[in-house]
């Protein structure tokens, strides 16, 4: 917890961090038709959808208690955590068995709860829906888009890592060329230790003129609750919607939130040439060598 944030009402052990919230209710226009009925997050990276690879990766962190908050057309996510008694009793013995093997231990490992977000009033409002299901705890974000694979500990545990020795919240950093920097919340920030910096000033989507530096902000986070509070006052930003980088600015400026330049690789699988690029790379490294 930063230094200036309240105690937290009940008196938990905050260097735990159980639950993951998966903010998963956006449109995902970048890649209509096939969205109009699907969610994004179903999306299949070679043969696993977007959604299960964030799964995987906050359970690698020790994060078991999954939160959802979802919108309309998004009942196959919930599925998809569920048995399916038909298909597996069909394919049970058989030499397909195997290609459920993964889905099942992630069902066997996690707790899945959800709740749905009214109407999509941007990523800010998406993480003060969950409230619900996260209370008063420290919680980490994926969003499932931005798919993150490493060679170590995953991003998620990374930040894990420098949240339980900080009890700060943790934002996650990449350096982005010029071209791209206007695609991201862009945060300036003083280095504390290497690639991990204190948090200064933050721009959602800023023009290259206005960007405090390259470091930009991938979808994976872990915030303190106080998160709830800014977020409740947030008025909305830009296109309407309540900006997620606006309340961490205030957190930044009321306590302490630190990024960290986390090492592995991240792809943007919202937009169609990043999910190809994942594509490639999963099958050639991933699929191919069978560690899928
Ligand atoms: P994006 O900016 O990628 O929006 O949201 P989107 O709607 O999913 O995709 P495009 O831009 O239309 O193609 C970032 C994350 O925030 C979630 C999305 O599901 C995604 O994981 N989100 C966004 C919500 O849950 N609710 C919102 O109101 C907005």
């Amino acid at each position: 917890m930063g230094a200036n944030e309240p105690p937290p009402a009940n008196e938990k052990d905050l260097s735990v961090i159980k639950k993951c919230l998966f903010p998963v209710a956006g449109y995902g226009t970048r890649f209509l038709p096939a969205t109009k009925a699907m969610p994004k997050e179903m999306l299949p990276v070679v043969n696993k959808p977007l959604v299960q690879y964030g799964v995987e990766e906050a359970l690698s962190a020790g994060l078991d208690e999954i939160c959802f908050v979802t919108g309309r057309g998004k009942r196959a996510i919930n599925d998809f955590f569920d048995t399916s008694y038909e298909l597996e009793h069909q394919i049970a013995g058989t030499s397909k068995e195997k290609y459920l093997s993964s889905i099942k231990e992630v069902i066997t490992r996690a707790k899945f709860t959800t709740t749905r977000q009214s109407e999509m009033k941007g990523l800010g409002h998406a993480i003060l829906t969950g409230e619900l299901l996260v209370g008063q705890e420290p919680f980490g974000v994926v969003l499932a888009d931005d798919l993150c694979i490493t060679e170590g500990d995953s991003v998620m545990e990374q930040l894990a890592k420098i949240y339980r020795r900080t009890g700060c919240s943790v934002i996650a950093i990449q350096e982005v060329g010029d071209d791209d920097i206007s695609k991201f919340g862009v945060i300036a920030g003083v280095e504390e230790e290497p690639g991990l910096y204190r948090v200064t000033d933050m721009i959602e989507k800023p023009d290259l003129a206005d960007a405090p530096s390259n470091l930009a902000i991938i979808g994976r986070y872990i915030l303190t609750p106080f998160i709830f509070e800014l977020l409740r006052h947030t008025p909305p930003g830009k296109n309407g919607e309540v900006q997620l980088t606006d309340a961490l600015l205030s957190l930044a400026k009321s306590s302490k939130v630190l990024a960290y330049k986390f090492t592995g690789k991240r792809f943007d699988c919202g937009s169609v040439d990043g999910y190809v690029e994942a594509t490639n790379y999963v099958y050639e490294n991933i699929y191919l060598k069978g560690e899928h």
